[in-house]
């Protein structure tokens, strides 16, 4: 009976222009997940957070992949998971995919590598649906295969890992609410062709960008004129925070994922901490609790920490 520990990265989703299709995996912050095989057919799940996740495995993202998986394979075993949670469930920073690509990873491990990236990527939607009601991959590819990744479709599941250039991210999490379900039923269900020529050409020169590590290209592609206007209303001083993290020389950035935390790209490590001061003390000035974080782009995605074979 094999046993894992993983490492699992945050993600910021839609990288701005690229709504349910762009994503990117951080290094700060992460999860910590350990899966067992078992030889009984039960699924385990224990939290050693105090997020107050369901543990019933079919009310938790975790465990919703696992009985996806079991039921899949039809396998008589089943698997014991302690989850570590430090992203913030409802951030914005992929926590639910998070939870789901690491039950998928892990249990791939401890049977024995038995999946592609891409059928990993197809349980763990499994658990964005529990978690948001939208089966999208926009998260969990990131976190699978690291650095920033295309979803060209979901149904055929097409992911294209793109480059990972060497930038930093600066983010805030602003203690409000902001639930994927609500923010996406805000959304208008039709666009103009104006907006849309506009959206492609911004998706098409951040691609470029990231593959030609083209930084200036990347700043200037990361503009949404069909989702942030309509979400950024949700967030506290979003447009300030933008504009001056801007002035600051932060490349672009804007909404990570559903929101509400807010993300923004830079070339150097010192503009990230300027940004990221710039963040705090705007949300601390109107007395909203925040957390931020400095980091790199993570290359590499899900990371092992431990394998071991158990009697
Ligand atoms: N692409 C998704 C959205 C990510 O923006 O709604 C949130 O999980």
């Amino acid at each position: 009976m094999k046993n894992v520990k993983l490492k699992i990265p945050a993600t910021v989703a839609n990288l701005v222009c690229g709504f349910d299709i762009l994503g990117m995996a951080v290094n700060e912050p992460y999860d910590e997940m350990e899966i067992r095989l078992l030889e009984t057919p039960e699924i385990i799940i224990k939290h050693k957070d105090s997020f107050g996740l369901p543990e019933e495995p079919a009310k938790n993202v975790a465990g919703m992949v696992l009985l996806k998986i079991q039921e899949h394979y039809h396998l008589k075993n089943g698997f014991e998971v302690i989850i570590h949670k430090h992203i913030k469930p409802g951030s914005g920073l992929g926590s639910s995919a998070a939870s789901a690509a690491g039950a998928a990873m892990g249990a791939n491990i401890v049977l024995g590598n038995i999946m592609s990236k891409d059928e990993m990527v197809h349980f763990a939607m499994f658990g964005e649906e529990l978690a948001s009601g939208v089966r999208h991959a926009d998260n969990i590819a990131p976190c699978i295969y690291g650095g920033i990744t295309l979803v060209k479709s979901t149904n055929p599941i097409d992911i294209i890992p793109l480059n990972a250039p060497d930038l930093f991210v600066a983010a805030v999490h602003p203690q409000v609410e902001v639930k994927t379900s609500d923010s996406r039923q805000i959304l208008k269900k039709n666009i103009t062709l104006k907006s849309a020529v506009e959206q492609w050409g911004n998706i098409a020169g951040l691609v470029a960008g990231i593959q030609k590590n083209d930084f200036a290209l990347i700043g200037r592609s990361l503009n949404d004129v069909i989702i942030e206007p309509v979400r950024s209303i949700l967030i506290p001083r979003f447009d300030e925070i933008k504009s001056k993290s801007l002035q600051l020389g932060a490349l672009g950035g804007g909404i990570s994922g559903s929101g509400p935390s807010i993300f923004m790209l830079t070339e150097k490590k010192e503009t990230a901490e300027k940004v990221a001061g710039l963040m705090k003390s705007m949300y601390n000035e109107i007395n909203i609790d925040n957390f931020v974080y400095v980091s790199k782009i993570n290359p590499a995605g899900i990371e092992i920490i431990e394998e071991t074979e158990l009697d």
